[in-house]
């Protein structure tokens, strides 16, 4: 069954901020990178590259309920990051407004009644969950360390060990 062309709109706007989830997270993996922090910069480009399997999550759902998805414009990502602390925190702060957002998707989807999205939904609803803690435990790491040196090359080489996956493999 279709979607309501209100909700296909809500969908198509999810797709977006998706998008531009991971543009945020390739600009902070960038912002690790000119630091000299390759394990922290490899983890965040590993986020860009999950968000867009979630973007493609939602993009498959439309197009197998016979709507149409479609990308919206793409802000830049608006970012002042001045320490690795600033850079998590402005991930926490991101996967704060995503779940944000699905949970008022969910609000819709329920107000319409479109159960065919709930399994969709559900599996946002969990993932956000761990999004959010993943990050908040980092950030929490990082206030532990106190910008010491040796503490923050620990923790980035424990984040290089996080697998790398390219955007097929992890949609796959
Ligand atoms: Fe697609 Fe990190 O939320």
């Amino acid at each position: 069954m279709k979607l309501s062309a209100p909700l296909e709109k809500a969908f198509n706007d999810q797709i977006t901020l998706e998008f531009a989830a991971s543009m945020v997270y390739r600009q902070l993996a960038i912002e690790m990178e000119i630091r000299d922090l390759p394990g922290m910069a490899a983890w965040l480009r590993h986020q860009a590259d999950e968000e867009i399997v979630h973007a493609n999550k939602f993009i498959d759902h439309l197009a197998d309920r016979d709507n149409h998805p479609a990308i919206g414009a793409i802000p830049a990502p608006k970012l002042e990051i001045n320490s690795v602390l600033d850079c998590f925190q402005a991930a926490y702060q991101h996967e704060q407004k995503v779940s944000a957002a699905i949970r008022d998707l969910v609000g819709k989807a329920e107000k319409a009644a479109d159960y065919d999205s709930r399994p969709l939904l559900n599996w946002f609803l969990s993932e956000q969950i761990e999004e959010e803690s993943t990050v908040s435990e980092i950030v929490g790491r990082i206030e532990l360390v106190d910008d010491d040196g040796p503490g923050l090359l620990r923790l980035d080489d424990e984040l290089a060990q996080r697998r790398v996956a390219t955007t097929e493999a992890a949609g796959g």
